[in-house]
């Protein structure tokens, strides 16, 4: 296909274009090619990547935890002659679609590279353009544009949002948050990869002078004069002769979804311009974003509350009906679980808003204290309840449940039935939860000791719930905000065992919410099956954030997620894992409880089950009963691991020896003993 002459090049263009009509890729020769829309495109395409019956090249397919490739099928020449480099100039309009509104995995990235065959790089965080090994390396022979949506500090990336230049590797030689400059006022504006909109980039290099410009602005907008990027990169080395020229995406734990609308391509000269109007358009395939339905559902939620009061209102001049329960004959056995709503409804004064505690996932809470003896201090939850199905074995099982007694978990002394609502009746706290005292400025920071205990409390009433009871109870939900604490700062589990309850109940997407991602095992998205592994999953977030002070996944000011095991693993591999501590404790802590704390931490938040330890060997580490092994130096490798994920990775992981997550990784955490 190569041509003799560029005069020829434009004949050509238009006898492609006039066999193939508009839509249709045109590609001339080697020099220049532009595809407004994939459909009948020939790329090299591996990994994840397809082009989709609408043509959009789609690079990554909400997998986690693999790489995509796409290039254009013959390899350009970059050098004319001896060292002389030639100009190149590329556009491209792209888009992210990530499993959260303003979350995402990775990211993605034009290439530029010797070689097609990236069998040796990484997903994740290496954008499957390196291997851990090779990152950097000058035998890679790689120049890439990175659109990175993840902040790596193990890359020194800026943020979560940013392009950047790279050479051979994924530190970047100049990056930028993602904008653009107003064309009028030259105002710096910014941009999200991660907003599910479609946008335009332009990269482009001078061969002469070396420069390198990055343009981008969203699909509706007029080409920036000024770039987002502009530097100076001696790529003379680094492209060897000829390259190919593509695109390279990853994902991480996190769904993501990777597209190339449309792309044109043109060497010694501008890069044709794209026909914006006819390119495919991006699906709209995940859920809406959650401030939308907040927005819908807050109005609604007033005027209900509106209508609430004034059918109150009504209620109170039918005491009869107010005070209305459901009962049926098979509760009858249950008897001393059943409270009566009228008991309830005087403790807590009505559920008086001066008795509310606090309102969480699934209803509100009230303290009350019951008359019959003046000093049982309640706190009932209400829940709103619609199905009827499986009512009988719910109840059944709130009653199993309330026979279990440990000193580390909230009572749960009872229930009441109504219409369309169910009220569980449990001891109260008169401390709260803990999530308060670790977040709330206004309290006491809590100590060292405090937490320590805290942490064997919680560690003890899971062990009590997984293997000393008579049934296996699964918590589902250990976190924060689930751990209350009495009057002497004792930690007591809450909420245990109920999950399956609130699958009945009215939110449902609770467990979707940036917040609790970080307690959510992987394989629970996988499976859908929670275990004791699981729940050990979240005790290990839970003991970080205990010792750190920091919620597992956190957004900063600048919009950034930072994950708290990557961050503390950060700590590890630089060999001070108790760097990590909460620093309002001002450096007033047991070193060593604190190192075998946060090393228990990663250790139970393995992404992998069977590499987690079991709840026993949790307690028996804590109780310095057992020595904790060193983490394995394979550790080393793997990254976002806290982050919640809808889809199980196991099989993907494995196939990648660099990650090395590996079933034997549990043996090999118990041989080694050297390192840190
Ligand atoms: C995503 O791509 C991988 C690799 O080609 C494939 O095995 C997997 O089935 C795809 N997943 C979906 C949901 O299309
Ligand atoms: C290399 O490119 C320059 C302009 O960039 C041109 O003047 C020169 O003739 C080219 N040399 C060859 C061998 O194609
Ligand atoms: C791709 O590279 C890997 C090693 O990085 C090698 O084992 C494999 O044979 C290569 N595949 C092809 C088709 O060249
Ligand atoms: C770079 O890669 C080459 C070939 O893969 C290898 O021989 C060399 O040791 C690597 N250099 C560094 C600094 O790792
Ligand atoms: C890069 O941008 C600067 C400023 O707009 C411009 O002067 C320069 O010619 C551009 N270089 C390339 C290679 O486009
Ligand atoms: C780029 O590097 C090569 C050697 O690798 C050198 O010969 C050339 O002068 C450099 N070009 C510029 C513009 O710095
Ligand atoms: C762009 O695409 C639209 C719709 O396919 C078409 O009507 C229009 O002629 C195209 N414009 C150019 C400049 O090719
Ligand atoms: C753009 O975002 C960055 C980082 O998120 C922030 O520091 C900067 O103030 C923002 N600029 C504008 C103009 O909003």
């Amino acid at each position: 296909m190569l041509l003799p002459n560029q005069t020829m090049a434009p004949l050509l263009i238009l006898l492609l274009f006039l066999c193939l009509g508009s839509l249709r890729p045109t590609a001339s020769a080697d020099e220049q090619f532009s595809f407004n829309g994939f459909t009948g495109a020939n790329l090299i395409l591996d990994g994840m990547a397809t082009v989709t019956p609408n043509g959009l090249l789609q690079l990554s397919n909400a997998t986690s935890q693999l790489k995509g490739h796409a290039f254009f099928p013959a390899p350009l020449q970059f050098h004319n002659g001896t060292a002389a480099m030639r100009s190149f100039s590329t556009a491209f309009v792209i888009g992210i679609i990530g499993a959260y509104e303003q979350l995402s995995s990775h990211g993605m990235a034009f290439v530029v590279s010797k070689t097609t065959n990236f069998t040796a790089a990484l997903p994740g965080q290496f954008l499957g353009l390196v291997g851990s090994a090779n990152n950097g390396n000058a035998s890679n022979h790689l120049f890439a544009v990175e659109f990175d949506t993840i902040l790596n500090s193990e890359f020194d990336d800026m943020s979560g949002n940013h392009v950047g230049i790279d050479v051979n590797g994924l530190h970047s030689v100049a990056a930028d948050n993602a904008g653009y400059y107003d064309g009028a006022t030259g105002a710096f504006r910014n941009m999200s990869l991660v907003d599910r909109k479609p946008m335009q980039v332009w990269v482009d290099f001078d061969g002469r002078t070396m420069q390198v410009n990055v343009t981008m602005a969203p699909l509706q907008v007029p080409r920036p004069n000024k770039p987002l990027l502009s530097t100076t990169v001696n790529l003379s080395s680094v492209i060897d002769g000829t390259a190919y020229v593509g695109f390279s995406s990853s994902s991480g734990i996190l769904f993501c979804r990777h597209y190339v609308l449309g792309w044109s391509f043109r060497m010694d000269g501008a890069a044709p311009p794209l026909n914006v109007s006819s390119l495919p358009s991006m699906p709209v395939t995940f859920p809406k974003p959650r401030s939308r339905t907040l927005e819908i559902v807050l109005p609604i939620a007033s005027a209900l509350l509106v209508f609430a009061v004034a059918a109150a209102a009504f209620v109170l001049m039918r005491r009869r009906r107010m005070f209305a329960e459901l009962k049926e004959d098979w509760e009858t056995t249950y008897g001393p679980h059943r409270f009566s709503y009228k008991d309830l409804f005087h403790a807590t004064d009505g559920f008086s808003d001066g008795r509310l505690l606090g309102i969480g996932g699934f209803g509100r809470v009230y303290r009350g204290s019951l008359p019959k003896s003046k000093s049982a201090e309640i706190a009932v939850k209400k829940v709103a309840h619609g199905s009827r199905q499986g009512m009988r074995e719910f109840v059944a099982e709130v009653v199993t449940i309330g026979r279990l007694r440990h000193r580390n978990l909230v009572q749960l002394l009872g229930y009441c039935r109504r219409k369309g609502e169910l009220l569980l009746v449990y001891d109260y706290m008169p401390n709260g939860s803990l999530d308060k005292h670790l977040y709330d400025q206004t309290k006491m920071v809590l100590s060292w000791g405090q937490r320590f205990r805290i942490i064997k409390g919680v560690a003890s009433g899971m062990l009590y719930l997984h293997e000393d009871w008579e049934k296996v109870v699964l918590h589902r939900d250990i976190k924060a905000s689930n751990v209350l604490l009495d009057a002497d700062m004792n930690a007591r589990l809450g909420d245990f065992g109920l999950a399956r309850l609130y699958d009945h109940g009215t939110d449902p997407h609770t467990t979707h919410v940036v917040g609790t991602m970080g307690y959510l095992a992987p394989e629970l998205g996988h499976t859908g099956k929670a275990s004791k592994a699981s729940d050990v999953f979240a005790f290990g977030a839970f003991m970080l954030e205990v010792a750190c002070g920091r919620k597992p996944v956190v957004q900063d000011a600048r919009d950034n997620h930072l994950v708290l095991v990557d961050w503390v693993l950060d700590q590890w591999r630089a060999g001070k894992v108790t760097a990590a501590v909460d620093p309002r404790l001002g450096g007033d802590f047991v070193e060593h409880e604190a190192s075998l704390v946060l090393r228990l931490g990663l250790l139970c938040s393995h992404p992998l089950p069977a590499a987690r330890p079991t709840t026993r060997q949790v307690a028996q580490y804590l109780d310095g009963d057992l020595k904790l092994p060193e983490l394995s130096p394979t550790y080393q490798s793997f990254n976002m691991l806290a982050l919640m994920q809808d889809q199980g990775f196991d099989p993907y992981v494995m196939s990648y020896p660099m990650t090395s997550i590996t079933a034997g990784t549990m043996s090999q955490m118990s041989d080694l003993s050297g390192g840190r």
